[in-house]
């Protein structure tokens, strides 16, 4: 008998594809926690790493095993053993020498997300390939005026992204501020989702997962659903958010307490400015203040509509409910009065500035037969996969450059730069009344985004992606080198 041909095969697998979009999978699933906790547990933080003497040297092992998650004890994949990793804390200047070892069955490496520092050699160079087995030895030097603010470390192996960070790779690093600001405490939320199934595994994605960006069915706050923080009223908190979810959105509300954002990213806010939500793109982070009032407030994750694939644009765009990602409650006798918050340093501006280049990216995605990509849907960038021995911008450092960012797909895609921050002139039809800075902007759906980047200090060779992790490892990303 005549094997199948490879032709018919695809267009087997492009007809699969086709059926299972059409009849139609929502961006938002269940909302209820998985059963057996029971939201009443007090929020634990990561453990803590901290430089000495300039340098924090790390042995972070990447392993499958039993880790806790959700209230269980389930199989997924854990740094050092817990989920989130433990966090990082360094000062400008430091050097962070982390040796990884691969315990995985599958490759794996290491990024610094959001850190300005060189891509250079074993520095936050995605292209090295750390094996099953193998360890590696990163050396990450911070400049003396890195910014200080939230970052966080992730697999970016080609092609293994999404499933590595989904089950459990993440953590987070914070570079201190020169000084302490006055507040009551500090906390780090790092924000996660994952599906888990009944006997205790990492669900596997199914392709339309993969083409929608997967959302896990239960969102987590440090690897916990629901935990209780615990404050007293007239406290001012200090909490570093990190959105490390393959792809939700996060619109983040407190509703009773008073918000101010600091900063998103590594861009920091002249004024602390009072705010209602915070909208995090996967890969963002904010740096938020709660002043407390009493009572029990819940920390909401309210839906964000990010559009949907391709043949499901008849349907609803949104659908899903309100998560309750943590519960804040407030009582006691009130706090007394801290120092106001300093003002922070004016950010840069390249508003006036002259440009060395103007440049278009245009982000696609669809169904057709001949593209990259597998089973006959394609995710591009300027009509290309990635392919990681093509340079696709080439751009001398010192310059800046405006960026617009096309996307001429039916969904939202938050665009990520490697080592180099992007003001934001134009998000979409939104023009920032501030000067924004991001490391992940979005771009809405059918839409476009303008963008000025400093190529400042470090050659080498990196990586732009569509932070959806699952586009990623489709092919939305090219290759930037700097000379
Ligand atoms: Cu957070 Cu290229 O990644
Ligand atoms: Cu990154
Ligand atoms: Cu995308």
């Amino acid at each position: 008998m005549e094997p199948i041909s490879r032709r018919a095969a695809l267009q087997l697998t492009a007809l699969g594809v086709a059926g299972a979009v059409v009849g139609g999978v929502g961006l938002w699933r269940g909302s209820s926690p998985s059963p057996g906790t029971t939201g009443s547990d007090e929020l634990v933080e990561p453990p803590v790493l901290t430089a000495a003497n300039g340098v924090l040297a790390v042995d972070l092992v990447a392993a499958p095993g039993a880790v806790l998650i959700a209230g269980r004890t389930v199989r997924a994949l854990g740094y050092n053993g817990s989920v989130p990793g433990p966090t990082w804390r360094v000062r400008p200047g430091d050097r962070l020498h982390v040796t990884l070892v691969n315990q995985l069955d599958h490759t794996t490496n290491l990024h610094t997300h959001g850190l300005f520092v060189s891509p250079d050699g074993n520095g936050d160079n995605p292209f090295i390939a750390v094996e099953p087995g193998q360890r590696f030895d990163y050396d990450i030097r911070l400049p003396e005026d890195h910014p200080p603010g939230l970052y966080w470390y992730h697999p970016h192996h080609h092609g293994m992204v999404a499933d590595q960070v989904f089950a459990g790779l993440y953590g987070a690093i914070i570079v201190e501020d020169p000084t302490d600001l006055p507040v009551t405490r500090e906390r780090v939320l790092v924000i996660s989702d994952i599906t888990l199934s009944p006997s205790g595994d990492v669900a596997a994605a199914t392709r339309t997962d993969r083409m929608m960006g997967r959302e896990g069915d239960t969102v987590l706050v440090n690897g916990q659903v629901q935990p209780v923080l615990r404050a007293r009223p007239a406290e001012r908190e200090r909490w570093r958010i990190l959105n490390a979810c393959v792809s939700r959105y996060l619109d983040l509300r407190v509703p009773g307490q008073d918000l101010t954002i600091l900063g998103v990213d590594s861009g920091r806010t002249a004024t602390p400015t009072a705010v209602d939500r915070v909208i995090l793109a996967p890969g963002n982070r904010a740096d938020l203040i709660v002043q407390t009032t009493p009572g029990s407030a819940d920390v909401l994750a309210v839906p964000v509509d990010r559009g949907a694939a391709m043949g499901m644009m008849a349907g609803p765009r949104t659908s899903g409910a309100t998560l309750t990602l943590a519960r804040l409650e407030v009582d006691g006798a009130p706090a007394g009065a801290l120092d106001p918050l300093p003002v922070q340093p004016a950010p840069r501006d390249l508003a006036g500035l002259d440009l060395a280049r103007r440049r278009e990216l245009t982000l696609a995605m669809g169904m057709g037969m001949g593209m990259g990509g597998g089973g006959g849907m394609y995710f591009t960038i300027d009509g290309k996969a990635f392919d990681p021995d093509r340079i696709d911008q080439d751009v001398t450092v010192g310059d800046v450059e405006e960026w617009t960012l096309v996307n001429t797909s039916p969904m939202d895609h938050p665009f990520h730069l490697h080592v180099w921050p992007m003001q934001v002139l134009r998000d979409g039809t939104h023009t920032p009344e501030d000067v924004t800075w991001r490391d992940v902007v979005n771009i809405p759906a059918q839409d476009s985004t303008l963008v000025r980047i400093p190529f400042d200090r470090y050659p080498g060779r990196t990586v732009y992606h569509c932070h959806i992790l699952d586009h990623e490892d489709l092919g939305m990303m090219g290759v930037i080198r700097a000379t």
